[in-house]
């Protein structure tokens, strides 16, 4: 019997400059989507799929966010006392257990592979899966969640994915597809942002993974891929030379790049459009937004 998916590292170690200014003071995974920060989505979706561990590989001013998941006694009382239950609740949902959470710190940006090997240590000899807060995905069956079900009845590396079109696939890692199977996809290789026209499929990869130990075995060896960075995809590649299976696994879902502005823009829209409280004035806004930017062209 396979061993259960209960470790997620969360790198969130990188510099954020798409969001500049911003990010020079607020980590780009505490930016809200409405009133929830990006990484509370993150966190929500591994409990959902049986995550206990959470590991997040931080970087020097990513200290908000390390607050963020404190709890916090005073702001609890204040609203005990004024009767404020639903804040309330909405707080404490927020909390995390002692020792449930664990932050290593990336002392360079040295890569998305390299922020995943400064967590071996505690994930040990167990599959484990990774999670990039950047990519919100809206779904009924949360995306991590659909992934470990597709792990229990195929043991192996799975990377979500999704279709993109054509011209969209150099922003990706690209999957180069063995065998169609529908929702999972066995892979042959994966190309890391192909120059235009060069792509073998038109399979993207996106963030998230589970991953076997034999990836943390492969970042050992520290090589240093596209861009001067030791990639995560170059690891999941070496799993593969060594007879491991990659899987893509198309999931079901609408995923937002919250780590691009116009990603981030929609999900805002979107999600706030998913809110009773919110729906009707914005939707009332957005028509009369749309209508005076029609009439100014
Ligand atoms: P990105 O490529 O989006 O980089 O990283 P970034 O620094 O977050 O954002 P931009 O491009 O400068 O705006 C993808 C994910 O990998 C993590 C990031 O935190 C993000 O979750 N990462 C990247 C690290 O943890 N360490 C790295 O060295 C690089």
């Amino acid at each position: 019997m396979h061993r259960k998916v209960t470790k997620a590292i969360f790198p969130v170690a990188g510099m954020g400059t798409r969001f500049l200014p911003a990010t020079k003071s607020v980590p780009k995974e505490i930016m809200t989507l409405v009133d929830r920060p990006l990484v509370q989505y993150a966190i929500d979706e591994a409990r959902a799929a049986g995550i206990k561990e959470f590991i997040f590989v931080t970087s020097r001013g990513k200290g908000a966010l390390e607050d963020y998941f404190d709890n916090a006694p005073q702001l609890e009382q204040t609203l005990r006392e004024k009767g404020k239950t639903e804040l309330l609740d909405i707080l404490k949902s927020t909390n995390m257990d002692s020792g449930e959470i664990a932050y290593m710190r990336q002392h360079k940006p040295l890569g998305l592979g390299h922020a995943v090997w400064c967590a071996r240590r505690l994930i040990g000899n167990e599959p484990f899966a990774v999670i990039l807060p950047d990519d919100v995905i809206a779904a009924e069956t949360p995306c991590l969640q659909q992934m470990v079900e597709a792990f229990n009845e195929n043991p192996g590396n799975i990377v979500a994915a999704m279709e993109v079109p054509d011209d969209k696939a150099s922003s990706y890692g690209i999957l180069d597809i063995k065998d169609d199977m529908g929702d999972l996809v066995s892979t042959k290789g994966m190309v890391e942002k192909p120059a235009p026209g060069t792509a073998p499929s038109n399979l993207a990869v996106i963030g998230r993974y589970i991953l076997t130990p034999t990836v943390l075995e492969m970042l050992n060896k520290k090589q240093v891929g596209a861009g001067g960075e030791i990639q995560l995809t170059d690891a999941i590649d070496g799993a593969r030379s060594t007879g491991e299976e990659v899987y893509g696994f198309r999931f079901k879902g609408h995923r937002y790049d919250c780590g691009s502005k116009a990603g981030f823009l929609q999900a805002t829209v979107a999600f706030a459009l998913a809110r009773d409280d919110l729906r009707d004035d914005l939707r009332d806004f957005l028509y009369a937004v749309v209508e005076a930017d029609k009439a100014a062209r």
